[in-house]
């Protein structure tokens, strides 16, 4: 009877904060398969950064344990704050948060990229990182103007990074097909990531399968695609009340926000949602109770455009642009 009760007594804790699993990346360390985005390129304007520091501690008191952020989003200090915060209220320990950040596209010079992320580190408050991101295949100098560093030179500072322990695992971000072979061709450390754009209006089959094939898990950002406001006129479906996704919405008692997001999580990626609000943060990660069928993902894939909600048009005269 009491272990009835202990039994029952765990299952209703439990019930209150949804976790995402864990998956194993090609190093043996584990990933929480949804990560909560701190990027702020949909931040509206009253946003501020303590909103960011406020979105993390809410997100890790409703079950998040992996954290997105780069040194370009100039948040890293606040997404500190946010992780110290539910440290210090007892919600977890350091050990128990997966955290990603990324190094930007001036600081690709092999011998520059242990500095950046001390840097990184300082600003997070942290010893550590989980995940350590080339954030594009792309170098500038620091004016933002074309530079031309080959990425397996900032590759060898990465698995320098890796092998002070000042990172657990390396990956890269917005590298294509052809990079990511010429990479794992060229390696000491194979990649455990590619972080790049998935969502039903830029599906990105092939390069997801080439990643899977190869062993590197792949991390989904703009994982809404054009469900949510990218202030353009021509955006393609499917749209928040797109009648598609609210059927399947309907049936699964779910939004088609998290229908969306389970969609990804059924293809086996890592999808990066980003809120600074309490409920919609706490929504998009309440996607572990449910499971589309075969069918449905076939369905929301054939809404593929191959359009992007990110450009980085300014770049494409750049050496190694990927798009
Ligand atoms: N590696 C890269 O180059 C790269 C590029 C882009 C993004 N990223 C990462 O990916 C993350 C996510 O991408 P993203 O910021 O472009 O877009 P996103 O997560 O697809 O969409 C964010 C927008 O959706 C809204 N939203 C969140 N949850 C919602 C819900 N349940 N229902 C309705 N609206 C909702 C948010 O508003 P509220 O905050 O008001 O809820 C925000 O306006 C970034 O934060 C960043 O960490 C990486
Ligand atoms: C990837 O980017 C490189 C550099 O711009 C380009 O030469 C190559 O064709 C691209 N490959 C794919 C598969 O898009």
């Amino acid at each position: 009877m009491l272990l009835l009760l202990f039994f029952f007594g765990i299952n209703a804790v439990l019930a209150v904060v949804a976790q995402a699993p864990c998956i194993e990346l090609n190093d043996g360390n584990k990933i929480p398969v949804l990560a909560l985005g701190t990027g702020r390129g949909t931040a509206k304007e009253t946003e501020t950064l303590e909103d960011v520091r406020n979105a993390v501690l809410w997100a890790i008191e409703a079950g998040y344990r992996h954290i997105d952020t780069a040194a370009v989003y100039d948040d890293e200090e606040q997404v500190g704050q946010g992780i110290a915060d539910a440290i210090a209220k007892g919600i977890v320990t350091r050990e128990q948060i997966f955290v990603t950040t990324k190094l930007w596209n001036d600081k690709h010079a092999r011998d520059q990229v242990v500095p950046a992320l001390r840097e990184s580190l300082k600003r997070l408050g942290l010893d550590y990182v989980d995940l350590y991101l080339i954030h594009f295949p792309v170098s500038t100098k620091s004016d933002g103007s074309p530079d031309n560093i080959d990425y397996l030179d900032t590759w060898k500072g990465m698995e320098e990074a890796r092998q002070l322990g000042l990172t657990r695992s390396i990956g890269v971000s917005n590298f294509n097909l052809s990079q990511i072979d010429r990479l794992v061709a060229n390696c000491q450390v194979r990649p455990a990531v590619n972080e790049f754009e998935v969502n039903p209006t830029l599906t990105q089959e092939p390069l997801v399968s080439h990643c899977h094939s190869l062993g590197i898990a792949v991390m989904s950002y703009s994982p809404f695609g054009f469900l949510v406001s990218r202030k353009r006129d021509d955006a393609p479906p499917p749209k928040y009340d797109d009648p598609t996704l609210g059927a399947m919405a309907a049936k699964y008692g779910k939004t088609p926000g998290q229908i969306v997001l389970r969609y990804l999580i059924e293809r086996g990626l890592i999808p990066i949602p980003k809120s600074t609000n309490k409920k919609r943060l706490a929504e998009n990660i309440n996607i572990f109770d449910f499971q589309l069928t075969e069918d449905e993902v076939a369905t929301i894939s054939r809404f593929n455009k191959n359009t992007r909600v990110i450009s980085i048009d300014a770049w494409k005269d750049y050496p190694n642009y990927p798009f």
